[in-house]
């Protein structure tokens, strides 16, 4: 039996009917290197996608496999109640420099929903301490991902993803977003805020926080925000005493052109969530940075009960605490925030022939990452969703060496933030030459 047929009799992939893999079976990938992800046939495809937003770096970076067998010699894992170690403090050290002020304490979890599940609970439980038990709700925007758990889910507006388990969810209240392609753009944001306002005005007193993605929210299609619109509604969150929950999960460390998106905001959160390209996607690692006042909240006697209760067994894995140290380092070392501005540059420079092709349109760009819409080529009209555009383009795209999943009609790159220029436009020149594939399977049905 070959591999892909063993793949087939045990694994279930996660977001896939497995049905579709009856005839389009997972690709069973042997080598990852650099930007290119090789197959068992030696077919390679660069990572786009950087390995579902995690793959900053490249894959088998060298100085990553050294600080693992570094790390390795002394120990992988332990635990992290009653012990700590060297890795985790330098991590923590690191990641209080680095990001914004008000993050001055780091939680660990193990990836981005827990992260999220964490922020979401020490909120609570902070106004808890501060005898505003009401204030236990949240606000996200329509539109949002922040993860598959049942508290992440709770604060997601992906229909996609999450309305088979809306019963099971607890009540929010959801705000509206505005993307940068809205050609009703000022008008939109300026009743998006209004919509903001009144909702704080009228439930300050039962919101606990304000959760959000910045600039770029991703799964929920891409959808691109202006930092000063951002910044108005943290500002107003301010005012309401409501708290700010940044959700850096994929736009943190460099996506977007800085090191984090909230600094493009001048948004210092009260929360900010991070886990993915932490590690390089090499090892699930995740945290939840917060500032000394919430921390504060909860130091007290034993007996006052204001201890945080919670935990995750791999919390602060050793492994992935080294790694992320190394991730940081080249980041900073290789200035590679600064290359992802260039991404952009480069991006823009080389995407005329997108442009004229007529089954996309809404192009936009933010750091390293594009994003487009899949349109009817004749009718110019969106798809509906039983035509699994999308997926149409995955296939077609694995054929011409890239990796495009769109996110319903929307399609995108997020590419690793080392990209050179040659690279960027080889990967721009195989979307082009699958896009024209589709546009022809399109026009010619
Ligand atoms: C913005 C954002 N938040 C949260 C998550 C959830 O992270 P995880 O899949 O590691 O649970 C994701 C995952 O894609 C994300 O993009």
């Amino acid at each position: 039996m070959n591999w892909s047929t063993r793949n087939l009799k045990v694994n279930w992939h996660p977001y896939t009917q497995m049905k579709d893999c009856e005839n389009d079976p997972p690709v069973v990938l042997e080598k990852a290197v650099g930007l290119k992800l090789i197959d068992e046939n030696q077919h390679y495809y660069y990572d786009t996608v950087s390995s579902w937003w995690c793959n900053i770096l490249g894959h088998s970076h060298p100085k990553i496999t050294e600080a693992i067998h570094r790390q390795l010699k002394d120990f992988g894992h332990v635990m992290f109640g009653g012990f700590t170690h060297k890795p985790a403090i330098t991590l923590s050290e690191k990641l209080v420099e680095i990001t914004p002020s008000n993050c001055e304490r780091i939680f660990y979890s193990d990836n981005g929903s827990t992260a999220i599940e964490v922020a979401l609970k020490m909120s609570i439980q902070y106004w808890q301490h501060k005898g505003k038990e009401n204030k236990n709700k949240f606000i996200s925007f329509d539109g949002a991902y922040h993860g598959d758990t049942i508290g992440a889910m709770s604060v997601s507006g992906t229909d996609l993803f999450h309305s088979t388990f809306h019963a099971v969810c607890f009540e929010n209240f959801k705000t509206p977003t505005v993307s940068i392609t809205d050609p009703n753009y000022d008008q939109n944001e300026a009743k998006a805020i209004a919509a903001f306002k009144t909702l704080l005005k009228t439930h300050h007193h039962e919101i606990a926080g304000f959760v959000f993605e910045p600039l770029v929210m991703g799964a929920g299609g891409m959808i691109h925000t202006k930092p000063s619109f951002l910044k108005q509604l943290a500002a107003l969150c301010k005012e309401y005493n409501i708290h700010t929950i940044a959700d850096e999960i994929a736009t943190g460390f460099g996506r977007t052109g800085t090191l984090f998106a909230c600094e493009q905001a001048s948004i210092n959160p009260d929360f900010l969530c991070l886990s993915k390209a932490l590690t390089n996607g090499t090892l699930p690692l995740a945290v939840t940075c917060t500032s000394s006042e919430i921390y504060n909240a909860f130091y007290a006697d034993y007996n006052e009960h204001k201890t945080f209760y919670h935990g995750h067994t791999f919390t602060a894995n050793a492994l992935g605490c080294a790694i992320a140290n190394e991730t940081l380092s080249i980041l900073e070392t290789e200035n590679l925030v600064q290359n992802s501005r260039h991404i952009e540059s480069y991006l823009r420079e080389s995407t005329d022939s997108l442009r004229s092709l007529s089954c996309i349109s809404n192009l936009r760009f933010k750091g390293s990452t594009l994003a487009f819409e899949l349109k009817n080529p004749v009718t110019n009209k969106a798809f509906t969703s039983e035509k699994r555009i999308g997926y149409q383009l995955f296939k077609i795209g694995k054929k011409h060496h890239v990796i495009l999943r769109p996110l319903g009609n929307t399609g995108y790159l997020y590419l690793p933030i080392v990209c050179s220029k040659e690279e960027v436009q080889q990967i721009v020149s195989h979307t082009y030459e699958s896009l024209v594939e589709l546009e022809h399977e399109l026009k010619n049905r």
